[in-house]
């Protein structure tokens, strides 16, 4: 076995604090939902077991709704703001009250497919899939109740892209907080030229002023929100898990589950086929307050390979994409397209690489007939993380490891690629 693969292992054994894993000790001390999908797959790679309690632990903060949070506050802790109080969320565990993509449901059909323990994964599997199901009518009722088929995303902490450049007209409309006062924690870990500025953490604590205040219902949120947007990410991300969701149900669902899956995933399909630009060659996020597409280059618009959504010509039409910014950066995939005034190589979601996004880009391409495109990104994912560490995000000018050290997810990804 290679030291990195060991490395990788390490880092996930050692961020593990009892059958959850932290993105990455301090800056994030409690489980994410995104985070722990990518890390569950990354634990099956070693210990098939470990990566089912990993989605266990996750669902302990499903709500009845069917809501899947984007933490779960397992154990207090100081290194993060905004903790359970700001929330108020009334739930054991705590937990936050907006969600993440979700990647759960892809990351659990690939664990079963991928289990050697074939009678132990059935068996997690059989109890985990009616959680999935719950957590998928959940978005559709809550994010998506005209049918549209595009859920709405309220808040950019879900979208999981915080500061992409893709969001500042649409966060500009909200106000700066003026009850809860920002006592942001993640400065103190991570250089503030890698993070989110301050103007942005007041309107991110304005939404979750509005949306406590609002008690967390869904309706409600969605009627009060300044912040609401189809997002390419996460409706390619969905679109995805409702198709592994449909290869569960198959084996472990109810008369009707199928159909009513399938309905809905190519719903799915064709609305984010709507979503298309010729100008910028990728798929873009809307803008559900003023119905205008949103006109910025981000890696998210690359996710509908990974949905399937993206048919022959707009493949090619990526594989072009991604040609063009491979001719500006040293490494893809970069956040932001490395030609748009907003690029920024350090800034979080304003440029840097993110190796869960190449993952699920090459996954997308090696499924749309662009092998050459998932091998060549495959690699140069796994020589980047070699070469920098297992960082947070990457600087793609020079592959510099940046953000958080010893991250979960990346190392995650690494044990995937390799
Ligand atoms: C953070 O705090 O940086 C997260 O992205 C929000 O979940």
């Amino acid at each position: 076995m290679t030291d990195m693969i060991e490395q990788a292992r390490a880092i996930l054994r050692n961020n593990d604090r009892g059958g959850y894993t932290v993105p990455t000790h301090r800056l994030y001390p409690f489980q994410w939902n995104w985070d722990s999908a990518f890390v569950a797959m990354g634990w099956v790679t070693f210990d098939e077991a470990r990566g089912f309690t990993e989605v266990e632990r996750l669902l302990e903060g499903q709500w009845d709704d069917g809501f899947i949070p984007h933490i779960v506050f397992h154990a207090p802790s100081d290194d993060y703001f905004p903790g359970p109080s700001v929330w108020g969320v009334e739930h054991t565990p705590p937990t936050s009250g907006i969600t993440q993509p979700p990647v759960l449901a892809s990351a659990v059909r690939r664990m079963l497919d991928h289990a050697k323990d074939r009678a132990a994964a059935e068996a997690c599997v059989a109890a985990i899939y009616p959680r999935l199901l719950a957590h998928h009518r959940w978005w559709q009722r809550a994010r998506d109740p005209a049918g549209s088929g595009l859920v709405s995303t309220l808040h950019p902490w879900e979208t999981g892209m915080d500061n992409s450049p893709a969001w500042d007209a649409a966060l500009a409309r909200v106000p700066t907080t003026t009850t809860t006062p920002v006592q942001r924690r993640d400065t103190a870990h991570v250089d503030a030229s890698m993070r989110p500025r301050a103007e942005e953490y007041q309107r991110f604590i304005h939404l979750v002023d509005l949306f406590r205040d609002v008690g967390w219902q869904p309706e409600k949120m969605l009627a009060v929100s300044p912040f609401r947007v189809a997002d390419i990410a996460t409706n390619s991300i969905l679109l995805r898990a409702e198709r592994d969701l449909l290869a569960l149900a198959e084996r472990f669902g109810q008369a009707g589950h199928t159909a009513e899956i399938s309905a809905r995933a190519e719903q799915m399909r064709s609305a984010i086929g709507g979503l298309w630009s010729t100008r910028l060659g990728l798929f873009q996020s809307l803008d559900l307050i003023d119905r205008t597409p949103i006109d910025v280059a981000i890696s998210a618009g690359l996710l509908p390979l990974y949905a399937g959504a993206a048919d022959a010509s707009c493949t090619r039409a990526i594989a072009a994409t991604l040609q063009r910014w491979a001719g500006q950066v040293r490494f893809l995939v970069p956040s932001t397209a490395p030609d748009d005034p907003r690029f920024d190589a350090l800034r979080y979601w304003r440029g840097p690489v993110w190796a869960m996004m190449n993952w699920m880009i090459a996954e997308g391409a090696a499924g749309s007939g662009e092998a050459g495109l998932a091998t060549d990104l495959r690699s140069s994912t796994r020589d980047m993380i070699a070469n920098a560490g297992f960082s947070e995000y990457f600087d793609p000018r020079d592959g510099r490891g940046i953000g958080g050290r010893d991250f979960s997810w990346t190392a995650a990804i690494y044990l995937l690629l390799s």
